[in-house]
């Protein structure tokens, strides 16, 4: 069920403040791991920050191979999401560790990681300056994707019988909430 998202409704995708496993690739390496903080920073184009701790494998991969992708995980994925926020890929493949499958994105060509909700692609937006001094990095999104089931024509659509596809919102020590009732604000 996975369709495209129009690059301008691809800010949409992390606005509620979903958790993401934010993947990466180079050099025959490729890693997951877990980010409760990113957040949309521009429209057009497309672009969003995201908090990578600088000591991560992650931050590695993403600098050196100047992309990286976020996959938003569902319920049932709670447990992986909490393990790869655990621990390190710098010595050990955690794809293989945890049998996770993923496809390559179509750009860039990066993990996106099998029966999560949304995916996007982005192209690392190197910010020296805040880079040096905070863990953010920046990235354009080049490529967005959603199950059609959860987000369709821009907006995504919480019920009861797609629960199994909600996004998850970190708590804290590997708890997670769901949303679980939308309430519409009207002109
Ligand atoms: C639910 C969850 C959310 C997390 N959010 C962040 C985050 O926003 N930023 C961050 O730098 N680390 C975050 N972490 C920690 C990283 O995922 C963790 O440091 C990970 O082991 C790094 O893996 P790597 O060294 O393989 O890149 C989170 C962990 C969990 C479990």
């Amino acid at each position: 069920m996975r369709q495209v998202v129009d690059l301008h409704h691809a800010s949409r995708l992390v606005n509620h403040g979903p958790t993401v496993l934010v993947t990466t690739a180079h050099g025959g390496r490729r890693n997951v791991m877990a980010a409760a903080w990113s957040m949309p920073v521009e429209f057009t184009p497309p672009r969003i920050a995201v908090v990578v701790d600088k000591k991560t494998f992650t931050r590695e991969l993403l600098a050196a191979s100047g992309g990286f992708a976020l996959c938003l995980p569902v319920p049932a994925q709670a447990d992986l999401t909490f393990r790869v926020g655990s621990e390190s890929g710098r010595e050990l493949d955690k794809f293989a560790r945890h049998a996770i499958a993923a496809a390559p994105g179509p750009v860039l060509g990066l993990p996106w990681i099998d029966g999560c909700c949304a995916w996007l692609e982005l192209r690392h937006l190197p910010e020296r300056h805040v880079e040096d001094a905070y863990d953010t990095v920046y990235g354009e999104v080049v490529a967005a994707a959603a199950d059609a089931r959860i987000f369709a024509h821009g907006r995504w659509s919480f019920r009861d019988d797609n629960a199994a596809l909600h996004t998850l919102h970190h708590l804290g020590g590997g708890a997670f909430a769901v949303p679980s009732r939308v309430v519409q604000g009207r002109l």
